[in-house]
C-alpha cells in the first residue's frame, strides 16, 4: 500500500503552505516515496464552492449525454497534442486536476507531476485515485494555483477546462506562461453556439463563465506559437464546444 501522510505531516504541510502563501516563497520540495501516491499540502478552504459542491457528482455528470460525447470528443484532441508535447524526462504542472481524469495518464508518460487544485472535495477523490492506480510520481498541492509562487519553471504546464472559469483570462494565462519552460496544453471554452448554452447555464446558477475566440487565446500568449483545434462536437453546422491547444514557447 502507498504511505499516507501522518497527522502531524499534514497539521505542518497545512502550517507550510499558508505561509508560502502569504510570503510568496517557493514552497519546499517534497522527497518522493518511491511506492506513494500523490503527497497532499492543504492551503485551507477551497474558494470555489461550485465545484466543490459538484466535486462528488463530477464524474457521473460527465457520463451524461451530451456532455460525454464532448469530453469524449475533447479527449480525442487532447491526446493527440499531449503525444506532440511530452517527453519521458518532463517535469509538469497540473493546474485544476478535478478528480485526476489527466493526472494519472501525465504520470505515466512524464518524469514527474506536481497537481494544484484548490478544490479539498476534488482532492480527496484525487488522492484516492492516484493511490488507487499506484502512482507514486506525483505531488498534490491543495490550493489556489493564482496565489502560489513557485521556485522553477515546469518542461509542461496542462490546464484542461479550468480557464473557463477565470473573470481575467488574459492576466491568468500570462501567470501561467511565466512558469512555462517549453510548453502549455490547455482548453478554453470556444464561443460557438454549444458553448453559449454552457455559458447560460451557469449563469442561471450564478457561475460566470467566459467564452473565448482562436484570436484571444493567442493573444494571451504573445511568447509561444500557438496551435488551437476547435473539439467538443464540431459540427460543419456549428462550430465545437471547445477550443483545444498546444502553446510551445518561441
Ligand atoms: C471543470 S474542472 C476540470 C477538472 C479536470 N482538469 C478534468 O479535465 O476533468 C476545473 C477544476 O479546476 C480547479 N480550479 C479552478 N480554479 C483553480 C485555481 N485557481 N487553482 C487551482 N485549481 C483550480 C477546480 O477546483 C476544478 O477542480
Amino acid at each position: 500500500m502507498p504511505d499516507r501522510p501522518s497527522d502531524a505531516d499534514l497539521l505542518a504541510d497545512l502550517t507550510e503552505t499558508a505561509a508560502v502563501a502569504e510570503s510568496g516563497e517557493a514552497p519546499r520540495s517534497w522527497e518522493r516515496k518511491s511506492s506513494g501516491a500523490g503527497r497532499c499540502r492543504s492551503r485551507g478552504k477551497s474558494n470555489n464552492p461550485y465545484l466543490s459542491n459538484w466535486a462528488k457528482h463530477y464524474e457521473f455528470i460527465l457520463k451524461v449525454p451530451p456532455l460525454h460525447q464532448i469530453r469524449t470528443s475533447e479527449e480525442r484532441s487532447l491526446q493527440r497534442l499531449l503525444d506532440a508535447s511530452l517527453r519521458p524526462t518532463d517535469r509538469v504542472l497540473e493546474i485544476g486536476p478535478g478528480t485526476g481524469r489527466q493526472t494519472v495518464k501525465l504520470a505515466a508518460r512524464v518524469a514527474h507531476v506536481t497537481a494544484v487544485e484548490q478544490s479539498e472535495e476534488m482532492v480527496e477523490q484525487l488522492l484516492r485515485r492516484l493511490e488507487h492506480e499506484g502512482v507514486g510520481n506525483c505531488e498534490v498541492i491543495t490550493g489556489d494555483f493564482t496565489k502560489i509562487r513557485f521556485a522553477e519553471r515546469f518542461d509542461v504546464v496542462a490546464l484542461i477546462g479550468v480557464v473557463d472559469y477565470f473573470a481575467d483570462p488574459a492576466a491568468f494565462m500570462a501567470q501561467v506562461g511565466a512558469i512555462t519552460e517549453r510548453e502549455i496544453v490547455f482548453t478554453a471554452p470556444h464561443c460557438g453556439c454549444l458553448a453559449k448554452s454552457f455559458r447560460l447555464c451557469n449563469r442561471l446558477r450564478g457561475i460566470a463563465v467566459s467564452n473565448q475566440s482562436i484570436e484571444q487565446v493567442r493573444g494571451y500568449l504573445p511568447q509561444f506559437d500557438v496551435e488551437v483545434e476547435e473539439t467538443g462536437l464540431r459540427s460543419p453546422l456549428w462550430k465545437g464546444m471547445t477550443l483545444a491547444c498546444r502553446a510551445v514557447r518561441r
